[in-house]
């Protein structure tokens, strides 16, 4: 799919024209509706006044024409403008693409203030594309059928002549941001059978040859020798050894580095505490976090934005067997702190005290974790937010901001001392489950936070937003969440820089 800006002129040649209006918006104010032929435009004043199309939210109605090489006019209702936000009008896009696929529709032609909220041209270009490339991706594993896949060639954005640069810009960098979030979706939702440590690792080696970022893999004997007992004692209960993932991209001097440590469990049973047979389908799907680092740091690399980043991601298979770590075994972590573990299926958080630990090494100006942590952290917030955990007021301020510009929104739950208690273990430092049942997610952060060495760090559970929500106009399985706000962060640092 080729997504192109272009200023208003003549009529666009594309099969369909998409229109987004607010409720009572005056159709014939838009200059996209202003270049469609006569005819055309009166058939569409006489559906809207027929009450065909009332511009409510979430409304889309599709008119065909006749007789014209423009087939089809898509509207789309944007509904109360004074209601209008952020998450709202990242769907325009989504749903212009979901349209154009289901009605079959290979050109398309729409305008590039299709988001409703100003903002401008190299941004607005920018997320549209973003979230038209997101739309249009499926994961598909199925024959194709006799008339084929629904194919979108091209998608024109008209725009006033003087944005028509700044929106091929923003296309460009849309593309680079798009298709790495696209990466991370594939690389999730490939089958547990498929997707092993050693998989991720080629991932991740393919993706920093292609885009000039150093990795390097270390094996079971380089963790051995580095003391990684966490990542180890995990993946103990598996065939397919473990491995810890390192990347580097370097753009910034001697500045220190943005850190970048994502859950690479490539399929978690449970282990030994097996897990139910509800839910544990989706359970490759666990390593969303490290899909998300490898796929990030691509895509801070396509953009070569100046400053040096770093992304860790151990990865590992959490299987029940003869060799699986046991309920109340003492893993000593890199860190020299022993884990209790008291659970099994508590596995993230056992192997990301590995990589914390570790990520003080690199001198981190900031560092950030992202995992598919806690069911309880669905529990607090449902689907469509990620939990953030800091206690570092301006961090979680800056966070909340760059969630809701880039679309990966997070919000924060509470990261108290006092909650420290609840860890407390009786042989080893730290228990790698609470003695309380209530607040899962904020004990589970908690316990990461024991292994935080002295450098500014926030914590991201995305185990709410793994999975894609219907509401959200995309395919079914993983949304690839992290990708657009790590580039949204990496730039904002690049700007403004991190002070805590
Ligand atoms: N990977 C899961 C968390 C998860 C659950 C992610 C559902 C996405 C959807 C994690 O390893 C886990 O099993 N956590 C346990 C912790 C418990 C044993 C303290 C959980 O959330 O139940
Ligand atoms: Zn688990
Ligand atoms: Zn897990």
């Amino acid at each position: 799919m080729k997504i192109l800006a272009k200023q208003f002129g003549a009529a666009p040649k594309a099969e369909a024209i998409a229109l987004a209006l607010f409720e009572k918006e005056d159709i014939a104010k838009n200059p996209l509706f202003r270049l469609l032929p006569n005819n055309v435009q009166a058939l569409v004043k006489k559906f809207i006044s027929g009450g065909g199309f009332s511009g409510k939210e979430s409304e889309t109605k599709v008119l065909p024409i006749f007789e014209t090489s423009l087939k089809k006019i898509i509207l789309l209702g944007r509904g109360d403008k004074q209601k209008w936000h952020r998450r709202k009008a990242l769907l325009i896009p989504r749903r212009v693409i979901q349209t154009a696929k289901q009605e079959r529709v290979k050109t398309i032609a729409t305008h590039l203030d299709m988001l409703g909220d100003n903002s401008e041209a190299h941004s607005s270009a920018r997320d549209i594309t973003t979230n038209m490339l997101m739309a249009y991706f499926e994961y598909r594993r199925k024959v194709m059928p006799k008339d084929g896949w629904p194919e979108v060639k091209e998608v024109t954005l008209l725009c006033e002549k003087k944005d028509a640069k700044a929106a091929t810009e923003g296309i460009r960098e849309g593309n680079i941001i798009g298709e790495e979030t696209n990466e991370t979706r594939i690389l999730s939702n490939t089958p547990g059978g498929e997707m092993t440590p050693a998989t991720l690792a080629d991932a991740a080696r393919r993706a920093g040859k292609k885009h000039g970022v150093r990795v390097t893999i270390f094996d079971e004997k380089k963790m051995k020798a580095l003391g990684f007992g966490g990542v180890l004692g995990v993946g103990k209960g598996s065939d397919i050894p473990p491995c810890f993932i390192v990347m580097e991209y370097r753009h910034g001097g001697k500045q220190k580095p943005l850190v970048l440590v994502g859950k690479g469990v490539t399929f978690d049973t449970g282990g030994l505490n097996l897990k139910p047979s509800e839910g544990i389908y989706e359970m490759h799907l666990d390593m969303s976090g490290g899909a998300a680092v490898i796929h990030a740091v691509s895509a801070i690399a396509r953009l070569k934005l100046p400053l040096n980043v770093v992304g860790l991601v151990p990865a590992v298979e959490n299987m029940p067997s003869g060799s699986s770590y046991h309920p109340g075994d003492l893993l000593k972590t890199y860190s020299g702190k022993t884990i209790e573990v008291l659970n099994t299926d508590a596995e993230g958080r056992v192997i990301l005290a590995d990589a914390l630990a570790y990520a003080k090494k690199f001198n981190p100006l900031l560092v950030v974790d992202i995992a598919t942590l806690t069911g309880a952290a669905m529990g607090a917030l449902g689907q469509r937010v990620s939990a953030l955990f800091t206690q570092n007021q301006k961090l979680e301020k800056i966070f909340r901001e760059l969630g809701t510009q880039s679309g990966d929104e997070m919000w924060p739950l509470p990261l108290w001392d006092e909650y420290d208690a609840d860890i407390q273990a009786t042989f080893g430092d730290i228990a790698n489950i609470a003695k309380t049942k209530y607040g899962g997610a904020i004990t589970a952060a908690s316990f990461l936070k024991q292994f935080v060495d002295g450098y500014p760090w926030v914590h991201l559970d995305i185990a709410p937003t793994m999975t894609t929500i219907e509401s959200q106009h995309l395919a079914k399985g993983a949304s690839g969440v992290g990708v657009r706000f790590f580039v949204e962060l990496a730039k904002h640092i690049v700007k403004n820089g991190i002070s805590v």
